[in-house]
């Protein structure tokens, strides 16, 4: 290892504190603890600080749906996070929350730095505003009539049916997703960031070094379409920090506060562990700083983040590692395909330690998705792991155990050597996040432990007169070499770990631990069982509770959604002879693909019992073509085609739900034909 100790702080993206932690999450979390891990081991100052993502409109709106403060609320998601982090053995050294004095006081710092040279503007822009519940409405608070397919209950800035987007002041009978009241323009005065001061300085700081290729890249994109003054206001309601000199009427955006909350939550640790904060936080600091964090927030934080940092004199970050997104079996999480697995729920059925190592098995420094298959999870655990790993330390204890009274003797140097070797390439490929690289380097070196232990057959050996020796030669150089696969694997597998050291009766296991071995006449303890098989019954147990969960979900927003008072006329009422001319038909979907350059569409071919139609469906979200060929849903067939860019659409098929992945189209009883008129 590296001769001085290197300082460094590191990072997750923080999670709302509405919402609860999934898979999806799971991957960064991971991930970055691996890093952490790996960085103690090998005897550096480390400090990994995450917090909850705590303000903001959706968290104020849903306490008042719970009937609970917003203090409430995030207290409660508090501890439901740091429970399921604690199970998945994140090892933060601070969770702090971004509504904390600590964070209070850096968001205001910075801000203040930012106002005093001029950084701050404000502007009067018009925006959507409830008058029944008196509050701006975000985009996705507005819901309307599609301005350009007609279709209905569509968010406020695009159209999940026609794929269209557009200003939510163009949708048509527009209502407020809170109160269900018409939304007016009002104007309200708002504090930008002036970021377009800091394009040239952003610009050098994206080229060196601190991004990863493919994020530098997209962000020239950006730099080339101009960089835009940022909004960092809000006015009240509002959960967050008051604006200072604001009399209590503007409130930093959510994102301001977030990063932020990176710093409040190392303030926190320096304060309870007697580290000083700016020695880390100096424009000349020589710690270094990592945040890890998803593809979907690198503007906030390649751009956003290193201005404001800048702007209020302090550090910037030493590089921002982006990750991909999880896909579950090649698919997008979706609700409805009930692949939105919680961390709870996994936790409740599965070993976390087998998602840390199948995750680390996939994990690269790139940003490429990777994806949870479920077979290829179970038999790679298995056979890595539990075949592969942990079966050496049974192979060999028990005659250590029997016949030798615990003690381990002279090892086979030949056959250690190549595991003491790899110390420094797995070393490196941990610094550099290519887990799965270092994985494959520490299964070839179990792989040559199996072979041993094999070709010598300790239990044949054990049976001949006068062999000691030899099966005392053979087994303790197996527990030797379990030893240093299980240091390998420490940072990825830290439960299995600890309990390896408890059997090998070593303290906790440091990366200068592979340079040696356990000397002769070392006494190891009783081996137990270190991780039992991934069963297939449990991952369908996970599975089915994922979508028992969903469907109790799904009955609690619909019993708390706004309603519009029944003694209102209904709005778009129709005769019941305009309801009998629709012609609702059983249809056999024969073929679904996607459609070139549409992102909601797909291309439907539907039998109606005498003949075909083309339907152009706004369904993509929710499903894969592949997966709705052959299903039978139901379509109005009497629907006059309509031209679209991509070709004619000869009806249209009926589905449900609020959209994104959580849109199902009918499906009829399995009786049904294609042809049948629906009554
Ligand atoms: O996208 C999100 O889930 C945000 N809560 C991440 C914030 S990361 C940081 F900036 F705080
Ligand atoms: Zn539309």
């Amino acid at each position: 290892m590296s001769a001085t100790p290197r300082k460094i702080l590191i990072t997750s993206a923080l999670p709302y504190a509405n919402g609860s932690i999934h898979l999806g999450h799971m991957v960064e979390y991971i991930q970055t603890d691996i890093w952490s891990r790996f960085q103690k081991m090998r005897g550096h100052e480390c400090v990994y600080v995450c917090a909850d993502d705590a303000h903001g409109t959706p968290i104020m709106l849903r306490a008042q749906q719970e009937g609970i403060t917003p203090e409430e609320l995030i207290g409660k998601t508090a501890v439901e996070h740091q429970a399921d982090f604690a199970d998945f053995n994140i090892g933060f050294d601070q969770y702090h929350s971004t509504h904390s004095e600590e964070n209070r006081e850096c968001a205001t710092t910075i801000y203040n730095r930012a106002f005093d040279k001029g950084y701050i503007k404000t502007k009067t822009i018009e925006q959507a505003y409830d008058p029944e519940k008196e509050m701006f409405l975000p985009d996705r608070f507005i819901k309307g009539t599609c301005p350009k397919c007609g279709a209905e209950d569509q968010y406020g800035d695009n159209c999940e049916a026609c794929g269209a987007t557009y200003d939510p002041t163009e949708l048509k009978n527009p209502v407020s997703a809170i109160s269900g009241a018409t939304p007016i323009q009002k104007e309200s005065e708002h504090y930008f960031f002036d970021l377009p001061q800091f394009a040239e300085q952003l610009k050098d700081w994206t080229h060196s070094g601190h991004l990863q290729a493919e994020i530098t890249n997209k962000l020239d994109e950006w730099f080339e379409s101009g960089l835009q003054m940022w909004d960092i206001s809000r006015d009240a309601p509002y959960f967050g920090f008051e604006i200072p000199n604001t009399d209590g009427k503007k409130y930093f955006y959510v994102w301001l506060d977030a990063p932020i909350g990176y710093l409040a939550s190392f303030k926190k640790y320096c304060a309870e562990n007697g580290l000083n904060f700016e020695d880390w936080w100096n424009k000349d600091s020589a710690t270094e700083m990592y945040h890890f964090i998803g593809k979907d927030i690198v503007y906030f934080h390649s751009l956003f983040w290193p201005a404001m940092l800048s702007a209020a004199d302090y550090r910037t970050p030493t590089a921002i590692f982006a990750h991909g997104f999880l896909t579950v079996d090649g698919k997008k999480m979706s609700k409805s395909r009930g692949t939105f697995i919680k961390a709870r729920t996994y936790l409740q059925h599965l070993n976390p330690e087998y998602l840390r190592y199948y995750f680390a098995a996939k994990l690269t420094s790139k940003i490429d998705d990777i994806d949870l298959n479920l077979n290829d999870f179970m038999s790679r655990v298995n056979s890595d792991v539990v075949g592969k790993t942990v079966n050496i330390a049974s192979r060999c204890a028990g005659f250590v155990k029997k016949r030798f009274d615990n003690q381990l003797g002279e090892i086979d140097n030949d056959v250690i050597a190549p595991f003491i070797e790899k110390s420094d390439t797995i070393a490196g490929l941990y610094e550099s996040r290519e887990y799965g690289h270092a994985i494959r380097e520490i299964m070839q070196l179990a792989d040559i432990a199996n072979e041993y232990i094999d070709e010598k057959a300790p239990w044949v050996v054990a049976k001949e007169e006068g062999k000691d020796a030899e099966l005392h030669q053979i087994v303790s150089t197996g527990i030797q070499m379990y030893r240093l696969l299980i240091a390998y694997l420490k940072p990825v597998m830290p439960t299995l770990a600890q309990n390896s050291e408890a059997f090998l009766n070593v303290e906790a296991m440091t990366w200068n631990d592979t340079q040696s071995l356990l000397p002769v006449g070392h006494e190891i303890n009783k081996f137990k069982a270190l991780m039992t098989r991934v069963e297939q019954d449990k991952i369908d147990a996970m599975l089915e509770e994922t979508k028992t969960e969903l469907a109790k979900e799904q009955a609690l927003k619909e019993s708390t959604a706004p309603k519009k008072p029944s003694i209102e006329p209904i709005a778009n009422e129709i005769e019941f002879d305009d309801f009998a001319k629709i012609d609702l038909r059983v249809v056999k979907i024969v073929n679904a693909e996607r459609v070139e350059k549409a992102e909601k569409l797909l291309q439907l071919t539907l039998d109606i019992g005498d003949g075909t139609r083309n339907v152009f469906a706004g369904i993509k979200s929710a499903y894969e073509p592949e997966d709705l060929i052959g299903k039978m849903t139901v379509m109005v067939a009497n629907l006059k085609p309509r031209k679209m860019r991509f070709g004619l659409s000869e009806g249209m098929v009926l589905a449900a739900g609020p959209g994104g992945s959580d849109l199902w189209i009918l499906e009829p009883h399995q009786g049904a034909q294609p042809g049948m008129r629906v009554k």
